[in-house]
């Protein structure tokens, strides 16, 4: 008998909540700085690692935006995008949905095209030498205004062919989904699909929002549903997926303690949940030490951790062929 542990290493997963910015490992940023030419505030690895204790979402996106300033080149995305897949795949990670933040980027000087390229150049060596699959989600940061979402979505539009949709990320409170209707309409209009973060520290209103004005494919946490009975009877009815992150939630106090993380009940009630890892180099762990905490403390068995890894599938992008060879390689792993 495999325990539970060697169990969630093993068995094929999809990714489909990691942001690339939130990938970035303290050693790679040292060396992006060095490289960059670039002073940190901090001396060294330890102490920026110690500067990773967070109260709330704003006291992470601020050391978060920091982080991102040592990414400048085409060979920066580059290369914390491979570094991103060699991680994933070890963890059999088979397809990963990646979001991006250009407007860190744009904002600072850096060109869209610089980002984008990137990033693509290393999901294709992904795909070429790792074997692993790979999209993209380009998120607008929502505590800034609609008007320059609309201007980064006209950017995005000569590589909508690299796209798989938009997402809303960033400060959660006072700044609702429907702030973004409209663009989210012409992103809709374009082709691509739509998610949002929602119900991380928000109300449930905002997931409905993200429901029903930006017509998202999934919500990003979705956390705070649970207040909302209607909402959770709509989700599970429309199979909406939930892209979950403990250790993110954990660190970032949105719960208190993982023993009373909502996982659980969100599975009792028949929601279309997964396991993400939001930004791994944070939050202390990747994907599987995301499904190996929750599996610990809410005591998961393996055909939990089986119906999560399905869900993982059937939630991503990726077209119904593929869908069926992702599923077919996971029932050799069926409990
Ligand atoms: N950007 C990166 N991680 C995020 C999170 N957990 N919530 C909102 N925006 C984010
Ligand atoms: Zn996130």
């Amino acid at each position: 008998m495999t325990t539970i542990d060697d169990y969630i290493k093993s068995i094929p997963k999809a990714e489909l909540h990691v942001h690339i910015e939130g990938t970035l490992e303290p050693e790679l940023l040292f060396k992006l700085a060095a490289r960059n030419k670039i002073r940190l505030k901090y001396n060294s690895v330890e102490e920026l690692r110690k500067a990773y204790n967070f109260h709330n979402l704003q006291s992470f996106l601020n050391i978060y935006y920091e982080g991102a300033g040592v990414l400048q080149t085409e060979a920066d995305f580059y290369d914390l995008t491979l570094a991103h897949l060699e991680k994933a795949r070890s963890q059999n990670v088979l397809h990963t949905e990646i979001f991006f933040d250009p407007q860190t980027h744009t904002s600072r000087g850096i060109a869209f095209e610089t980002v984008i390229t990137g990033i693509k150049k290393a999901l294709d060596d992904g795909k070429q030498k790792l074997d692993i699959s790979s999209g993209l989600i380009l998120c607008f940061l929502r505590h800034l205004s609609e008007e320059e979402a609309f201007k980064t979505l006209h950017e995005a539009l000569p590589y909508k062919h690299l796209l798989l949709g938009v997402g809303l990320d960033s400060s959660e409170k006072g700044h609702p989904p429907s702030k973004f209707r409209n663009v989210f309409a012409e992103a809709l209009k374009e082709g691509l699909l739509t998610v949002a973060h929602a119900g991380e520290e928000g109300p449930a209103e905002y997931v409905r929002e993200a429901v029903d004005l930006l017509k998202i494919s999934r919500i990003d946490h979705g956390n705070n549903s649970l207040n909302d009975n209607a909402l959770l009877q709509e989700l599970a009815e429309k199979r909406i997926p939930l892209t979950v992150c403990p250790l993110s939630n954990l660190k970032l106090k949105v719960v208190t303690d993982m023993r009373n993380h909502p996982l659980k009940k969100m599975l009792d009630a028949g929601l279309f949940v997964t396991i993400n890892s939001d930004d791994p180099a944070y939050f202390g762990g990747y994907v599987n030490e995301n499904f190996q905490t929750v599996a610990e403390n809410l005591n998961l068995t393996k055909k939990d951790i089986y119906l999560l890894a399905k869900n993982s599938f059937e939630a991503s992008f990726v077209s119904q062929t593929e869908k069926h060879a992702f599923l077919e390689k996971l029932e050799g792993f069926k409990p």
